[in-house]
């Protein structure tokens, strides 16, 4: 796949140094570099006007992939980081038997993926990115609400690990995703609850939108420009809407990997 219309497949375009931003950023993430790079590259091949849309993240822990996602789009002036910043919730059944044994074994980094608020604060400040950033604390359950977010999302980035914690960020702010817009899965490939949530998700709306991969390391999915359930459309009218002819996908939506 072709990120960026002068870049090389799998290279970074030329006018983003992913790499230099993943030096600065990646300490603060749990990303591998090879993956954090990638996630770079596939928000860079957005062909939105970011000064016109929002990104969210759902599960920041200590900023790095939203701090790379401010430095990567100088122009964005809203950029929403929700966490608990107490960690993950407890897994449930649907997350599997690997994550219910970490999860009673107290195995995970730092106690569950704790990260502090008040050390988050302090790195927005530092790289000079608290006045684009709305920090919302608290359980997604809790916090995430679409009326909180003003511009069109155009990268919604979910790092949630579970089940729970990934469908409800979807119920929630899929619909706010502009058309061409990318969602960001993280956990896709690592956790069975998060490829559940999403499948549920796209099945109980009968989506049109596929699971898309880049370069095999990276899970999500380009929002359609016809995207007729966001757009207040009744499900007859779908079907119907449906079984004429698909309307071409814009140029907005990445290509296929
Ligand atoms: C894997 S870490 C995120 C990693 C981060 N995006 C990065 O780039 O390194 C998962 C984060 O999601 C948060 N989290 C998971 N489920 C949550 C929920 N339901 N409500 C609030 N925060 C949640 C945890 O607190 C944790 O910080």
């Amino acid at each position: 796949m072709s990120t960026h219309p002068d870049a090389k497949p799998g290279e970074a375009p030329p006018d983003v140094n992913a790499r230099t931003i993943a030096r600065k950023f990646g300490p603060f993430s749990m990303m591998g570099r090879r993956r954090f790079i990638k996630n770079l590259q596939l928000a860079h091949a957005t062909k939105l006007d970011m000064s016109r849309h929002s990104v969210v993240e759902c599960g920041v822990w200590r900023g790095g992939a939203s701090f790379a996602m401010m430095e990567l789009f100088p122009t964005c002036r809203e950029f929403h980081l929700f966490d608990s910043f107490e960690g993950l919730p407890l897994p449930g059944e649907r997350d599997g038997q690997r994550a219910l044994q970490l999860s009673e074994e107290n195995l995970f980094v730092e106690g569950r993926n704790y990260a502090s608020y008040d050390d988050l604060m302090r790195s927005l400040a530092e790289f000079g990115f608290a006045e684009r950033a709305n920090v919302h604390k608290g359980w997604f359950d809790d916090t995430v609400t679409a009326d909180k977010i003003e511009r069109p999302i155009g990268i919604l980035r979910l790092d949630g690990d579970w089940y729970e914690s990934t469908k409800v960020v979807l119920d929630r702010l899929f619909a706010s995703v502009a058309p061409g817009g990318l969602i960001i899965i993280d956990d896709y490939f690592d956790w069975p609850g998060c490829s559940q949530a999403v499948h549920d998700f796209l099945s109980e709306r009968a989506s049109p939108e596929p699971i898309r991969t880049f370069d095999n390391l990276v899970a999500y999915i380009a929002k359609r420009p016809d995207d007729f359930l966001s757009q207040g459309v009744s499900q007859k009218e779908i079907a119907r809407r449906r079984q004429a002819k698909s309307p071409p996908v814009s140029e907005a939506v990445p290509e296929q990997s």
